[in-house]
Formats: C-alpha cells, sequence, structure tokens
C-alpha cells in the first residue's frame, strides 16, 4: 500500500494523492519557542511504501523536519521513503566558484540520499553536473516540466517565439519549443553579482510577428527576466510572457518583472505561488510510476 504524507499546506501533495487513487495525510510540525521543531505522522505507514511530498525551496528550515520524518517513518513500519520534492534545492552551487566554497549540491545530495530511499524532482538544476546520479547516491527521477508548458503556451499564446535567457537554458527552451511547435531562440546572460545581470540577444530572431515567450528553470530576484525582457525591447519584439518552471521570487520581484514589461507571468505549481497556473501532479505520478530500484527496508 502507497500513502502520501504531505508538508503542511501542500495543495500538490493532495493532487498527487489524488491522482495516484492514495490517502494523504499531512505530517503536523510544531516549533518549539526556542525555534527547534517536532515532527509527528498521524496516520498507519506501516507496510507502506510512503511518498513524502516537500519541496526543497528554503531547504535549510526544510532539510531537517524531512529528516525526521524520513526516520519517524522507518521506525512506524513504512517499507519505503519517496521523497517527492518537486523544486529542489542547492543544485546552481555545481562547482567551487571561488576559491574556498562549498560545492553545496554534492553535500546536499549526500544528506538527503542518507534520508529517503529514492528521489523524484521536477526539472532539477542539472548544469555542470548532468545526471542526478553524480552526486546522490538513492535512485532519483527527474520528472520534465516541458511537456505541460508546451501545452500551456500552446493555449494560450498566439505565435509564440521560445526564449532561453541564458545558455543554461537551451535544455528547456529547445525542448518546450519543439513540443509546441515554435521557433526557439537563446540569449546571452552574463551574471556579476546576485541581483546584476546582463543579458544580449545570442541567435538572430526568425522573421515574423511572435510573442516571445521566456523560460527558465528558476525565477528568483527576477534580474534574469527582466534584462532578457529588456534585450528583447531592444530587438523590437514585443513584450513578453514568462514562464518559470520553479518560482521562487516575493511578490516585489514579481512586481519588478511585471514593471520590465513582462505581461504575463506564470509558472508550474512545484512552489507554492500566486503565479501558479501549470499543473504538475499528473507528470509527477507519472515519474513515481517509473521510479525503479529503490530498495525495500523489508528486503
Ligand atoms: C540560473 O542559471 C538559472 O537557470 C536561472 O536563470 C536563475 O536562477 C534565475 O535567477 P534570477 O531570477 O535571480 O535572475
Amino acid at each position: 500500500m502507497r500513502k502520501v504524507l504531505a508538508w503542511p499546506g501542500s495543495s500538490l501533495a493532495a493532487a498527487l494523492a489524488a491522482q495516484l487513487g492514495c490517502e494523504c495525510a499531512e505530517l503536523a510540525i510544531h516549533r518549539f519557542p526556542d525555534g527547534e521543531q517536532l515532527v509527528r505522522i498521524d496516520t498507519d505507514v506501516t507496510g507502506c511504501e510512503v511518498v513524502l511530498v516537500a519541496g526543497l525551496e528554503r531547504a535549510d528550515a526544510k532539510f531537517l523536519p524531512i529528516a525526521f520524518a524520513c526516520d519517524a517513518a522507518r521506525e512506524l513500519g513504512a517499507r519505503r521513503i519517496v521523497l517527492v520534492a518537486p523544486y529542489l534545492g542547492y543544485m546552481r552551487q555545481d562547482q567551487r566558484f571561488q576559491r574556498g566554497e562549498a560545492v553545496s549540491s554534492r553535500t546536499f545530495a549526500r544528506l538527503l540520499s542518507s534520508v529517503a530511499d529514492a528521489l523524484v524532482t521536477v526539472d532539477p538544476h542539472l548544469h555542470r553536473w548532468t545526471k542526478l546520479s553524480q552526486i546522490y547516491s538513492i535512485p532519483a527521477q527527474v520528472v520534465p516540466a516541458a511537456e505541460p508548458i508546451a501545452q500551456w503556451i500552446k493555449q494560450h499564446v498566439q505565435s509564440p517565439l521560445v526564449v532561453g535567457p541564458d545558455a543554461e537554458s537551451r535544455q528547456w527552451a529547445a525542448r518546450i519549443a519543439s513540443l509546441a511547435d515554435a521557433p526557439c531562440v537563446v540569449l546571452e546572460k552574463v551574471r556579476s553579482g546576485d541581483s546584476e545581470v546582463s543579458v544580449t540577444l545570442g541567435d538572430a530572431v526568425p522573421a515574423g510577428r511572435w510573442t516571445p515567450v521566456l523560460v527558465d528553470d528558476i525565477a528568483s530576484t527576477g534580474r534574469t527576466f527582466i534584462a532578457a525582457a529588456a534585450a528583447l525591447r531592444r530587438a523590437g519584439l514585443h513584450n513578453p510572457v514568462a514562464v518559470a518552471v520553479h518560482a521562487l521570487l516575493d511578490e516585489e520581484s514579481l512586481a519588478a518583472v511585471r514593471m520590465a514589461g513582462v505581461h504575463e507571468f506564470v509558472s508550474c505549481d512545484t512552489v507554492e505561488h500566486s503565479t501558479n497556473a501549470i499543473a504538475m501532479a499528473p507528470a509527477l505520478a507519472h515519474g513515481l510510476r517509473e521510479i525503479k530500484n529503490a530498495p525495500d527496508r523489508a528486503d
């Protein structure tokens, strides 16, 4: 038997349980006055495959409760624990950019691999690491958001021109464009600080009256979309639509993106956000069916 255990308030967890046709119970998390956290599982997990749905945005605060929940589920008799982290944090620090820096993605992968039996996530930031298996020692399934994003574009945008704002986004932009039967261009980005970003046109823009659709895996400060919108404007293109797989930006940054001329901003529901418009539960359910070889604790 399978049961979904949900991070408190996760609507994606409820949608995923409905897709899987199984029970969904929320974790109870209590924060003590000193800031420490207590996790309680209020459902019987004996013999179950537990699907723990907990996104790893703001991972510093969430990792420990997730670890506590995994250990508790195991001690209460769960057969195996699959962590569904729709957003997988700490993937961008994938090398030592400056002397002395921690390679956080590798350390975080080791920690998560020590608490769950398997991992399912949506489009992690794979760049210098090209596969999760390079850093995760548990089976890890990547669920792509390209198909649902392409469907959204087909249904909502006339004459879309898919635009990747930087070289790293080419992998997502090219796939989405092909699924949406749209042309694709990729811009060139230079990031000189957390909020200092400049973008120039790289690929030539095909002739035609296009609606540019910026697509990126992550929107955090929103600066990439802001700089990309400016580059498109300089090239004489219309104001763009923007699609982020994972919307991490706060409302102030979102307002700045809109002020920069992005007339519509949507995201997948991997991170709860006011811009969520693209449902990932069906694709995640498919990813869960695909994941194999996670050892059963009963074996
Ligand atoms: C980085 O390479 C990612 O793909 C995104 O482009 C980046 O994280 C976006 O961040 P921000 O919204 O802060 O510009």
